[in-house]
């Protein structure tokens, strides 16, 4: 083994040809489907973005009305599904309730699961972007005792996701649209970014012909780890504790130069990021307009800034090429919308998911896709004798 070297953690391997997303991370720069990011996050919608992921290029206005009555058709659950969420223990983290109900999914819908019978990959592509939001509502309304709603398929997708979340069944729900156009915004720019954690774990759980709900299941729980979608909630803690700590900036900064007890400034740097992170950039200047409009100024806000600004003048943040990421402010926007902090992946989750959906596609289309199965480096024991029990 003396002349192999490992790749951990795939810093350059490439897995797959993939025609979805680009990523120059010296540059900035980020595209889906050639679309500059910023062009698609300041014009473009979450579904009309989910179309342009999924089928490559974007949808005329007959194209999109039909896609999005189709996701309108099925954003119900089945009853007994419904009933799945009674039995999750009410502090239940809503990630692992989030990729449970998507793989129960398998089992009410075993009509639609053979991933090359292409209807069959229509129907479950329309399923799971249509009943993610109400299984995202319903995660919540179980962790806080509230009754479920059904969805209103008057709403779009981000109105329906937000009544079902924030209404109650005895009222109307007053729908901000300031907070119904951030929220969309957020999640066209969360909704794809190539080779990541969990879309490879979607790619390689699909690879052995596993079905997309099995699949995309899978990219929910590789998406929960802190160093991947968690960031979001634990930059909110991070920034909650330096807060409590009277605010010194400057003495966390230095734990984090000093490795103290392994801490991190969550939400910075990236592995393809040598440059700002295009998303957070879009996403600071929302964040302080948002904030503004929805009349939340927010003291973390103010120590987050603190935080970039010593960050990015210091010489360790400096030489690694450490700056903000998409999860960097996304927090602050969420909890001013009113999210608990566990919710926050579970947002991450839905702006992903038809990225994780297109790229499951193209996977299972592509000639070229052989079941996933890296190989090792042995460093264990040579070969020996078992040794009876009573000779240990
Ligand atoms: N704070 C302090 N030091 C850091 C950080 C950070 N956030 N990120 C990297 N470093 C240091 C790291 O310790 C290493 O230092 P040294 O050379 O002295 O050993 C150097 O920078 C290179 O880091 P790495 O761990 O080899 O980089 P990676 O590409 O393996 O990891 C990462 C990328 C995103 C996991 C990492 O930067 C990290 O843990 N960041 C904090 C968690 C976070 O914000 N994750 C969200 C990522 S973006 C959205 C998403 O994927 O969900």
């Amino acid at each position: 083994t003396g002349n192999v070297t490992l790749d951990s953690g795939f810093v350059n391997t490439a897995s797959c040809r993939s025609a979805i997303t680009y990523i120059d991370g010296d540059a900035g720069i980020l595209r889906y489907r050639g679309y500059p990011i910023e062009q698609l996050a300041e014009k473009s919608t979450f579904v009309e973005t989910s179309f342009l992921l999924i089928y490559g290029h974007l949808p005329s206005a007959a194209e999109l009305e039909d896609f999005t009555s189709r996701i309108r058709r099925h954003t119900l659950l089945h009853e007994d599904l419904k009933r799945f969420f009674e039995g999750f223990p009410r502090d239940a983290h809503p990630m692992p309730v989030l990729s449970s109900a998507v793989s129960a999914l398998s089992t009410f819908y075993q009509d639609s699961l053979n991933p090359f019978d292409p209807e069959q990959v229509e129907i479950s592509t329309v399923r799971l972007l249509a009943k993610l939001p109400t299984i995202a509502a319903y995660a919540y309304k179980k962790s806080v005792g509230q009754p479920f709603l059904y969805p209103d398929n008057s709403l779009s997708l981000v109105e329906n996701y937000l009544r079902m979340t924030f209404g109650f069944p005895a009222e109307p729900y007053d729908l901000d649209p300031v907070m119904v156009k951030a929220l969309d915004q957020l999640l066209i720019l969360h909704a794809d970014h190539e080779q990541n954690c969990s879309t490879s774990t979607v790619r390689l759980v699909g690879s052995s012909h596993a079905n997309l709900f099995a699949s995309v299941s899978a990219g929910i729980n590789a998406l929960f780890g802190p160093l991947h979608g968690g960031a979001n909630q634990a930059v909110l803690e991070m920034l909650e504790q330096i807060r409590d700590n009277g605010g010194n900036v400057d003495e966390f900064v230095r734990k984090v130069k000093n490795k103290e007890d392994g801490v991190k400034l969550m939400g910075f740097g990236h592995r393809v990021y040598k440059n700002y992170d295009p998303r957070a950039a879009i996403i600071k200047k929302t964040a302080d307009e948002i904030l503004e409009k929805l009349g939340k100024r927010d003291e973390l806000l103010d120590i987050a800034m603190k935080l970039e600004q010593v960050a990015l003048e210091d010489d360790y943040f400096v030489s690694r090429k450490l700056y903000p990421n998409v999860d960097f402010y996304t927090g602050l926007i969420y909890k001013a919308m009113g999210f608990p902090t566990r919710m926050f992946t579970v947002l991450f989750a839905l702006g992903r998911l038809p990225g994780w959906i297109a790229q499951w596609r193209e996977m299972i289309e592509d000639p070229e896709t052989k079941i996933g199965r890296p190989r090792q480096l042995y460093i264990g024991e040579t070969a020996r004798d078992y040794v009876a029990m009573t000779q240990r």
